[in-house]
């Protein structure tokens, strides 16, 4: 290839020259949670709440790259879309399969380069793109949809994403009409409501004189369960099923006191925020009418007195603010001071971390640094959804009638010979 040709994209691999050109679909990586493609065409913008990014500005920059927003007050990376991503950034046209169940289901279909697999339905193509780049560079994926859009769409983006040489999109009911595949794949997986529908023609469409393995993915057990009837009655064996979740836990780096580094920082606080600011405390004995009054203008009131500016550096801060927080709160933490919440700001009252910073202001903090430690925690939302996934083996042997024909034509020649 000349250095001048334009490479194209495929997202089954990566481009030699790795460098982005008009025409190509860009991952615009905002955060983890944040992101987005585009197909990059000179002239064109991307916008977002952290800028604008010209399209023209991205060519000839390599994937991977750190890119400023026109206002110079935002930045994103330019990512190279890959099968994962696009699960993350597709339009969703239909529920879809996450990396959990296509890394899973790839494993256990035994999906290598150059075989050929039937998917169906096609739905919003998540599963797809990741099979194709599996089967890349010279197998084949036959994937079947009855819904017209939805094929549409499909068809429009393996095109764009140069997969249409691999992939075979068919606008098809495969459990009224099968698939019409003879003798022709090694691998079938079906997300469909009723995949036990499609196991006659399924079985059919096997590779005949070897092993093959079909997946079936369903919501609700009673599918499986009908599922499950089918295949035994059509001679696949080695049936399982499984349930596959996946939990992403994030990584943070907090602080970890012991408890008398704790105690320490906890008393040097109350000394800041005593100096900075008076307490005031309320005499509710000495209530007066005046007091309503400047007390509904929002003035402090005669009736109050100034709480003795102690500065006792033994004086825990539960003892010497008993309103500031609910009792057993800051008696926990306080007793507990191992826990980062005392130390920093959540067992403080607004008013208190209000004096605390006019204090830090007033004069530096004294820095107590603590050790480091790495914990995890489950983010609050979690992608990805929960459905069975029942696996069979195909083997020469299932080939041939079913049970029923089987057991149909012994009772037809038990008749014969009886009469
Ligand atoms: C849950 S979606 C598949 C999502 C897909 N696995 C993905 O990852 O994007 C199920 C799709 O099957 C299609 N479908 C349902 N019954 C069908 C049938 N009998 N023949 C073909 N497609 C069918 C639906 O239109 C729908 O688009």
């Amino acid at each position: 290839m000349s250095e001048t040709a334009v490479e194209k994209q495929s997202f089954a691999t990566y481009k030699k020259n790795n460098t982005i050109e008009d025409g190509d679909n860009v991952v615009m990586y905002l955060s983890r949670e944040n992101m987005s493609i585009i197909r990059v065409k000179d002239g064109e913008y991307f916008n977002c709440k952290f800028g604008s990014y010209k399209h023209s500005d991205m060519i000839g920059l390599e994937y991977g790259t750190k890119l400023g927003s026109n206002t110079g007050r935002g930045f994103l990376y330019l990512l190279y879309p890959t099968p994962e991503l696009w699960t993350l950034v597709l339009p969703h046209r239909t529920q879809i399969l996450y990396i959990a169940d296509i890394s899973f289901v790839m494993n256990y279909l035994n999906l290598k380069p150059g075989m050929s697999m039937i998917e169906s339905g096609t739905g919003s193509g998540s599963f797809s793109h990741s099979i194709a780049r599996t089967l890349a560079p010279h197998g084949h994926l036959y994937t079947f949809e009855y819904h017209q859009e939805r094929v549409n769409a499909a068809k429009k983006e393996f095109e764009e994403h140069g997969l249409s040489d691999m992939v075979t999109l068919r606008c098809r009911d495969v459990c009224k009409d099968g698939f019409d595949l003879e003798d022709e794949v090694d691998a079938i997986f079906l997300d469909l409501p009723a995949p036990w529908e499609a196991v006659a023609s399924a079985k059919k469409a096997f590779k005949q004189n070897k092993v093959g393995k079909i997946c079936t993915f369903s919501p609700c057990i009673e599918q499986i369960s009908r599922t499950v009837t089918a295949l035994n009655e059509h001679g696949f064996v080695d049936i399982q099923m499984y349930e596959c979740l996946i939990r992403f836990n994030e990584i943070r780096v907090i602080p970890m006191w012991t408890i008398d580094e704790a105690m320490e920082k906890q008393r040097a606080v109350e000394k800041k925020r005593k100096r900075a600011t008076p307490r005031v405390v309320r005499d509710d004995n000495s209530s007066t009418q005046d007091d309503e009054n400047s007390s509904s203008s929002g003035h402090i009131n005669k009736s109050v007195k100034m709480e003795p500016s102690v500065d006792d550096s033994n004086q825990s801060s539960a003892a010497a603010t008993p309103s500031s927080t609910t009792g057993s709160e800051m008696e926990d933490s306080v007793s507990t001071t191992t826990s980062t919440p005392v130390i920093g700001s959540e067992a403080t009252t607004p008013a208190e971390t209000t004096a605390s910073a006019s204090a830090a202001v007033a004069e530096p903090r004294e820095r107590i640094e603590p050790k480091n430690v790495v914990v995890t925690r489950l983010p609050a939302e979690q992608r990805g959804h929960t459905s069975y996934l029942m696996f069979a083996t195909f083997t020469p042997a299932t080939q041939g009638p079913s049970l029923t024909e089987i057991k149909a034509a012994a009772a037809a020649a038990t008749a014969t010979m009886e009469k």
